[in-house]
């Protein structure tokens, strides 16, 4: 498939290439279109468009060519052709016009060769005035008269205005070169009409000059709109009124009639019993052809007795209190009716609560709220009142105190007052042993009465009442006492031990008594604190105000400083002060290293002397720090016991007592304390090994 379409390509080119040969035996040079006379000609010139082609062939012969003009680039809409065998032709334009005007291009194709002409402007000036006709020169009033406009030589689409005086009356746009239009004469002035008309030529737009004016004179018809109102343009309310609508001075036949009140059309003669909102302008209108003639009359209708206020007096009233209603009509048309003649209703929530004379009294309690309207009437003629909605205000009800956060003594606390019932704004008031401490006002159901106070002791609480009124001191209602527990914070512990600081002995029984004050709020929690740590040594919480912690064999390693801290639910931790603990070696143990030691002096000195004695040379002897060169090895046993850490004997001592020990500031102290302690605690086991 691909094959046999390559070779059709193939032998296409092929063809063409031979056909060129065979063809290009004349060559089109150039061509030229020549605007005769001129490029710019007044309107109604002939205007010859020669587009002439130079083309030189082999034999002298001219091909056959297809020669086309045409206008504003769109060559495909050409305005002439001509297929011919000549190297010139000629486009004539007998009488040029406006529309003619544009930019215009040879084409000239002869095989496959093809030419454009260069681009010529051609610019007909001047158009045609046009002529404005009427088929009558005299009409009635509102009668149509037609009015034709025409620019018959110009060519192209015109744009008309036709106008009566200066006013434009009508336009219209049409190629035809002439246009009607059939206008109704309403005014009775002389009308002049005149047209003119506009042409897009280019980008621009050209106006022509304005036609003859034409005047038709308009003749007035006679006749007059009449509106008739009985009995009297001043009525009252209920009276029958009669309205009609007429035409004098022309046949009625020809007429057309409409009766009007603002934009409600009624009847041409229009029958009613009339209201109040009857009152206002009537018209009449009557119109024959287009011409119109308009009649006013203004109707008054008074009431015969105003629309009933209704009224409740006093505007406010609790319940128990009494009230007012009254219906009233302010107004009544005394030349009709007495005042005797209107009967009232009043009614609450759509049932009758009272007839005739128009007042209802009564006491205000749950039954009489309601909306309240009322009724006045006339024999048939009834007319209604606004609403009015009634609420009976409702006295405050016994107010509840309550605290609305725990009573902490010295601390700031809340007081919340609230009454049930009653109708806002109710005012509250605070009173500690029937001093005023401070007022709200309650407004809004949204709103709360609450009060901060302190108090510094227990029994004041309750001091406080509080009351509610809403209605003069009359009103006011005392709540009970405040009833609230209290709780009282935690005084300052004291700490002691038992036994007394300066007799503890290890294996003894320590114990750590810590008080406070009597009053505080069980329970209360104690903690005791051993130096600087952040997490007590022991916590307990009783109901007591003092509690203990007991070390029920005390050793060396319960020395140090101890303090206790109290704290209850009024939050604050009170701390005491701190006792200092040193556990002190048992009695027998003290004997014991007394013994050892003055045995091993003793054992030295001995030692010292017979050599001495069998070397007679000066031995340089160790000073204190022999002595304790002596005692390690006896620690280092027992430290193998308690730490498994075989090491200088020293070091291991000192790390073994003091195992808390991060502040540097308390060494000395403390390795005083330590020295003791660990003394007696390593030689204790190996005494009792040895023996
Ligand atoms: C236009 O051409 C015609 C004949 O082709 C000639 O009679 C006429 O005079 C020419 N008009 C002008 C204005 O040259
Ligand atoms: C075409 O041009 C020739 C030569 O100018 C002329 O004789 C002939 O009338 C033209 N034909 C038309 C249709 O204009
Ligand atoms: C045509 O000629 C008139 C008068 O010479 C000139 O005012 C107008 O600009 C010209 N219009 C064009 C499109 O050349
Ligand atoms: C008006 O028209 C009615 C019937 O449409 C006719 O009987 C009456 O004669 C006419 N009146 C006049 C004045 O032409
Ligand atoms: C009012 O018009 C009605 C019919 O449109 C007619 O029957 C009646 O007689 C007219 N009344 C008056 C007073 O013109
Ligand atoms: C009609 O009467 C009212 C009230 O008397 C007045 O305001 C209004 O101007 C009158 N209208 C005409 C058209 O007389
Ligand atoms: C109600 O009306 C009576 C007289 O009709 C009057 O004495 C009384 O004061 C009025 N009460 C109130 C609350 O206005
Ligand atoms: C008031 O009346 C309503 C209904 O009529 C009733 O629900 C409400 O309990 C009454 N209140 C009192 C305080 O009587
Ligand atoms: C009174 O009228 C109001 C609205 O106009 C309505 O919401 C209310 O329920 C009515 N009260 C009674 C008691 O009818
Ligand atoms: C009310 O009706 C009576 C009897 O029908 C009548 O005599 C009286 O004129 C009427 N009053 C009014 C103001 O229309
Ligand atoms: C309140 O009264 C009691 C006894 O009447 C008294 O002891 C107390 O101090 C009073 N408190 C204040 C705040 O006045
Ligand atoms: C403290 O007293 C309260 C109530 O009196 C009791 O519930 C609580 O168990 C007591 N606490 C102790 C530790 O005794």
């Amino acid at each position: 498939m691909w094959t046999k379409r390559y070779s059709e390509i193939l032998l296409m080119t092929f063809m063409s290439i031979t056909c060129t040969r065979a063809e290009s035996e004349f060559e089109l040079r150039d061509v030229t279109l020549h605007i005769i006379p001129a490029n710019t000609v007044e309107r109604n010139s002939e205007l010859n468009l020669t587009c002439e082609v130079n083309v030189v062939s082999r034999g002298g012969n001219t091909p056959d060519l297809k020669i086309s003009i045409f206008k504003n680039y769109n060559n495909h809409n050409p305005v002439y052709i001509n297929n011919t065998r000549s190297n010139k032709v000629t486009y004539t334009i007998a009488k040029a016009q406006a529309s003619h005007s544009g930019i215009y291009q040879c084409d000239v194709s002869a095989g496959n060769q093809h030419l454009y002409s260069s681009e010529e402007n051609i610019n007909v000036t001047g158009l045609q005035t046009p002529e404005l006709r009427v088929d009558k020169l005299k009409v009635t009033e509102g009668e149509k008269v037609r009015v034709t406009c025409s620019a018959r030589e110009e060519s192209g689409v015109l744009e008309y205005t036709f106008k009566n005086g200066l006013k434009v009356i009508y336009k219209e746009s049409s190629s035809s070169g002439v246009v009607q239009r059939f206008h109704s004469l309403t005014s009775t002035e002389t009308a002049k009409f005149s047209c003119s008309y506009s042409i897009h030529v280019g980008n621009g737009v050209l106006h022509s000059s304005v036609s003859n004016e034409v005047h038709v004179v308009v003749e007035e018809l006679k006749f007059t709109a009449k509106i008739t109102i009985l009995p009297s343009t001043e009525v009252i309310e209920g009276d029958s009124v009669y309205i009609t609508c007429d035409v004098e001075g022309i046949n009625k036949n020809s007429s057309v009639l409409s009766l009007s009140k603002g934009s409600r059309l009624l009847p041409r003669n229009y029958s009613t019993v009339v209201l109040a909102n009857d009152s206002g302008v009537y018209e009449c209108r009557a119109k024959v052809n287009s011409a119109e003639r308009n009649a006013y009359k203004n109707l008054t209708v008074k009431e015969l007795f105003s629309t009933p206020v209704l009224t409740i007096t006093p505007a406010e009233v609790f319940e128990k209190e009494s009230f007012n209603v009254t219906c009233r009509s302010s107004k009544i048309a005394s030349e009709r009716i007495g005042h005797d003649d209107v009967k009232y209703f009043i009614y609450r929530s759509n049932k009758m609560i009272s007839s005739d004379n128009g007042i209802y009294k009564t006491m205000a309690k749950n039954e009489t709220n309601g909306n309240y309207t009322c009724t006045a009437q006339v024999n048939n003629t009834i007319k209604w009142s606004q609403w009015i909605t009634f609420t009976a205000k409702v006295l405050v009800s016994k107010p509840t105190i309550t605290v609305l956060n725990e009573v902490i003594l010295n601390k700031p606390f809340r007081i919340e007052c609230r009454s049930d019932r009653g109708s806002l704004p109710i005012s509250y008031t605070l009173k500690q042993n029937h001093t005023t401490l401070s007022h709200v006002q309650v407004s809004n159901p949204s709103q709360k009465a609450v009060f901060t106070t302190s108090i510094q002791s227990i029994q004041q609480i309750s001091e406080f009442k509080c009351e509610a009124q809403n209605n003069g001191v009359n009103s006011a209602q005392t709540s009970d006492t405040l009833r609230a527990q209290v709780t009282v914070p935690v005084g300052k512990p004291n700490l002691i031990t038992v036994p007394v600081e300066q007799d503890i002995t290890e294996n003894q029984q320590l114990q750590f008594l810590c008080g406070i004050p009597e009053g505080a709020s069980s329970p209360i929690t104690f903690k005791w604190y051993k130096e600087k740590n952040l997490s007590p040594v022991y916590v307990t919480t009783v109901n007591f105000t003092n509690a203990e912690y007991t070390i029920l064999s005390v050793e060396g390693s319960h020395s140090g400083s101890f303090y206790c801290a109290a704290l209850n639910k009024a939050g604050k931790e009170e701390v005491s002060n701190h006792v200092n603990v040193s556990v002190r070696m048992a009695r027998w143990k003290k004997g014991l290293i007394t013994g050892v030691c003055l045995m091993l002096v003793t054992g030295i000195v001995f030692a010292f002397v017979i050599r001495y004695r069998a070397m007679r040379v000066k031995v340089a002897s160790s000073n204190g720090a022999g002595i304790w060169s002596v005692r390690p090895p006896v620690l280092d046993s027992s430290e193998v016991v308690d730490v498994d850490e075989p090491e200088e004997p020293n070091v291991e001592y000192t790390e073994v007592l003091h195992p808390q020990n991060s502040d540097p500031a308390r060494v000395p102290l403390r390795k005083g304390t330590d020295t003791v302690y660990s003394e007696v605690q390593s030689t204790s086991p190996e005494f009792h090994d040895e023996f």
